[in-house]
């Protein structure tokens, strides 16, 4: 049994079982075991795959949709760029060679700002983009978003939000019961158990007329609900956007919490540590959030989309030009990976949600 199993068995056998959104915290970020202070997960030899990962262009097209961005806000003299959970940077890295095709943007650009929890890949960005140019003077890493400057921002998340923890209720014999994870001492196994008493919780549940089948399960993203509500009163205060990328969660019902090792889907309560854990994002509801604080949304459109509207297909046929017949082969199946609708071209979805003074931005 690996060492972060340990601490959860014990934590359980004394206190009693704990919350999904505890599991999935220390099993991603857990200081010393978490999987994301462990693991440089991206890559066709190790997990998995993000976007910016499979090639340059997703993070060079996001510049263009930057600069669109930052010109639909008036041009602001001093402005910040944001990117929560960059990962490897890489994204960061291709966004950055791009920006300076507008020399005013990165002038005007005070700060870049990466917020990421993992001292690991914090470690790996600063080697990726930490290089002797003056833009890299201008990076930043954050542990909060109110560390930041109330300066307009643009902030970009990439597979961020499906890393965060969640909580889910089911609905048993005796009423909607939160699922936690406990430990089955005989069968030294981890398992999924339900709240003695009815939670709190129910009453995010929907207002839907098939809330009365047994087994039904509710997810409630409540650590992205907190950041949105903080991060969307910064947008409505101070004229800004950001552009959200992540898995859709396509049904209001069920159990979306994965894990993947080695590019296939694994047991989340097995190996603990030694996989993420996400769950898919909800577009619906950062779109009603969005509402209650009076902002505009563009989408959520499919990433395949998005990325073919600011012109990927141009831009691999440029890059196509100048490449070796290698290169021409890789080009060709990363732009299929990004875009192809079995690939990550549907189930990816993209939204931006923006301060209601700026106008319609490019990619939607
Ligand atoms: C799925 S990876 C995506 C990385 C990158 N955006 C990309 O597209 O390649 C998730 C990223 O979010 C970070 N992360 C996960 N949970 C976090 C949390 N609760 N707070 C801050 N960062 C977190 C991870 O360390 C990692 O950098």
């Amino acid at each position: 049994m690996q060492n972060l199993e340990q601490i959860l068995k014990k934590r359980i056998l004394n206190f009693g079982p704990i919350s999904l959104s505890e599991f999935i915290s220390e099993a991603n970020l857990n200081s010393k075991y978490g999987y994301y202070n462990k693991n440089l997960p991206f890559g066709e030899k190790k997990d998995y795959i993000t976007s910016p990962e499979i090639s340059q262009m997703f993070g060079e097209l996001i510049a263009i949709w930057s600069i669109d961005c930052w010109e639909k806000m008036g041009e602001p003299k001093q402005f910040n760029i944001i990117e929560l959970g960059p990962g490897s940077g890489v994204l960061m890295k291709d966004f950055l060679r791009v920006v300076k095709i507008k020399p005013k943007f990165i002038e005007n650009c005070k700060h870049i700002y990466l917020f990421d929890s993992s001292s690991l890949l914090k470690k790996i960005q600063k080697r990726n983009l930490i290089v002797n140019s003056a833009i890299s003077k201008k990076i930043k890493w954050v542990k909060k978003l109110d560390e930041i400057p109330e300066n307009p921002f643009i902030l970009i998340a990439n597979e961020f939000f499906d890393a965060l923890p969640i909580k889910q209720l089911q609905l048993t014999k005796i009423g909607w019961r939160e699922r936690m994870l406990n430990y089955n001492k005989k069968k030294k196994k981890f398992f999924i158990s339900y709240s003695n008493k009815p939670t709190m919780l129910k009453f995010f549940l929907p207002k839907s007329e098939n809330l009365k089948k047994i087994g039904l399960i509710y997810e409630i993203p409540l650590n992205m609900i907190s950041f949105l509500e903080n991060l969307f009163t910064r947008i409505k205060k101070i004229k800004s956007a950001c552009l959200i990328i992540d898995y859709e969660k396509k049904k209001i019902f069920g159990n979306t919490l994965k894990s993947i090792k080695k590019h296939a889907l694994s047991n989340p309560i097995e190996k603990i540590g030694s996989s993420d854990i996400s769950a898919h994002v909800n577009f619906d509801l950062i779109k009603e959030i969005s509402k209650k604080y009076n902002l505009s949304a563009d989408g959520p459109i499919s990433q395949s989309e998005f990325l073919i509207n600011l012109g990927i297909l141009k831009r691999t046929e440029m890059l196509i030009k100048i490449a070796n017949n290698k290169q021409k082969k890789m080009l060709t199946k990363s732009l299929e990976f990004l875009i192809d609708k079995n690939k990550m071209g549907k189930i990816f979805k993209v939204i931006s949600i923006k301060n209601k003074k700026i106008k319609n931005l490019v990619g939607f």
